[in-house]
């Protein structure tokens, strides 16, 4: 054997056991833990569970890996209670050590969670609550949101009231952080259109004894109302709005939460109602459909806007680590990339604003039987305004 062989053979053997080495490495990448912070119980619990039906798709579909890591769930019903959020948020934080949580629905929980993630620097993606705060003034360049904020739908709804005519409209909804901001944003667009809000009226999350507040609009007799309410509330209004004979008389209009993964059980009560959107039931885009039909065969239930936004959520954690190679530490280049990414989403591709909320098209949409059916667009790539968010 010449020098040169043997020479050649140990370089050979080297370059083996370099691979053999990362090979290693990479299977023993360790598991990124993944905290689900959503409400199981109460008035929301649908809605979690369609956020993580949502989330777990998307990550079946990549062969249950994101940037070549297994996930790991840990998961926390935080019953939508605000109380409760500090201590629940600081056991996936502190407890748990997750790498990233994704949560939650209720915008009150979701600015503990904002806070808590600020304080700890832990990446956190919200799928659904709007609280304007997170992507306003507690915006960071770790946290992130795959739904909208509370002005969107409602901003866009009070164009569509003012241009289809009414002049003074009543508003009701829930005392709460969505609530306020939900009327706030319908507010400004309809008293710009030459509108008047002429009564808000409240009452505490999650109460739904309306009766009283029905007949407060009854003799009030406005052109319009515009409401505010989601998951089994949601139920409970568009029905009572009916059976106290208003929806004959007075236009109900809502932000799309109103009629979304509700309408099995609202029924004919909900027939025609018209709310504003980023998803709706009748899309027909090839990206859509797909979705559409791997949700059903996955969970044997039609998918809805909460379904859309935790699959979303799922899609931007990939993004961002693939561009880190699955390692988080490091934030900026996580956060550069899914700045610049276009997310390829069931209700249209969407690019984040420079607060990280979604810039997105909202529709306008009319119940017609167990669909929202997208009946034209209220307000084209509408992007939040991001106030007090200095990033
Ligand atoms: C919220 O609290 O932000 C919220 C809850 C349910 C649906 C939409 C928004």
């Amino acid at each position: 054997m010449t020098l040169r062989t043997t020479l050649r053979q140990v370089a050979l053997l080297g370059a083996a056991s370099v691979a053999l080495l990362c090979a290693s490495a990479t299977a023993q990448a360790p598991k990124l833990k993944v905290g689900l912070m959503l409400p199981y119980t109460g008035t929301f619990a649908a809605l979690g569970v369609a956020i993580e039906n949502g989330f777990r798709l998307y990550v079946g579909e990549q062969g249950g890996k994101l940037a070549g890591r297994e996930l790991e769930f840990v998961k926390v019903d935080d019953e939508s209670d605000p109380a409760k959020a500090t201590d629940n948020v600081n056991k996936l934080i502190k407890r748990d050590n997750v790498d990233v949580i994704v949560g939650t629905v209720h915008s009150g929980v979701a600015m503990a969670m904002a806070k808590a993630a600020k304080d700890n620097g832990t990446l956190l993606i919200v799928p659904n609550a709007g609280a304007d705060a997170v992507t306003g003034p507690m915006c960071a360049n770790h946290i992130f949101r795959s739904s909208f904020s509370n002005w969107q739908p409602a901003y866009a709804m009070g164009e569509v009231a003012a241009k289809r005519g009414a002049k003074k409209a009543v508003t009701i909804t829930w005392k709460y952080a969505a609530g306020d901001e939900s009327v706030k944003g319908f507010r400004e667009a309809f008293e710009k259109g030459g509108g008047q809000v002429v009564r808000e009226l409240n009452l505490p999350f999650p109460n739904v004894e309306f009766q009283a507040l029905l007949t407060e609009i009854a003799s009030l007799k406005p052109d319009a109302v515009y409401t505010f309410f989601a998951g089994a509330g949601a139920v409970k209004f568009v029905k009572d709005y009916a059976a106290a004979g208003l929806k004959k008389t007075i236009p109900l209009y809502g932000a799309g939460f109103l009629t979304d993964g509700t309408l099995e059980a609202q029924g004919a009560d909900a027939d025609g109602l018209l709310t504003t959107l980023h998803y709706g039931d009748s899309l027909n885009t090839p990206r859509d459909n797909a979705f559409r039909l791997e949700y059903a065969k996955a969970y044997k239930l039609q998918p809805d806007v909460y379904a859309v936004q935790g699959y979303d959520a799922a899609q931007m954690l990939a993004i961002g680590l693939k561009a880190v190679n699955g390692d988080l530490g490091k934030k900026a280049e996580f956060a550069a990339a899914v700045e610049k990414a276009k997310i390829d989403s069931p209700r249209g591709a969407f690019t984040l604003g420079k607060n990280h909320n979604p810039v997105q098209d909202i529709y306008l949409r009319q119940v017609v039987g167990k669909e929202n059916k997208v009946i034209g667009v209220a307000s084209k790539q509408l992007a939040d305004p991001g106030r007090g968010c200095r990033m």
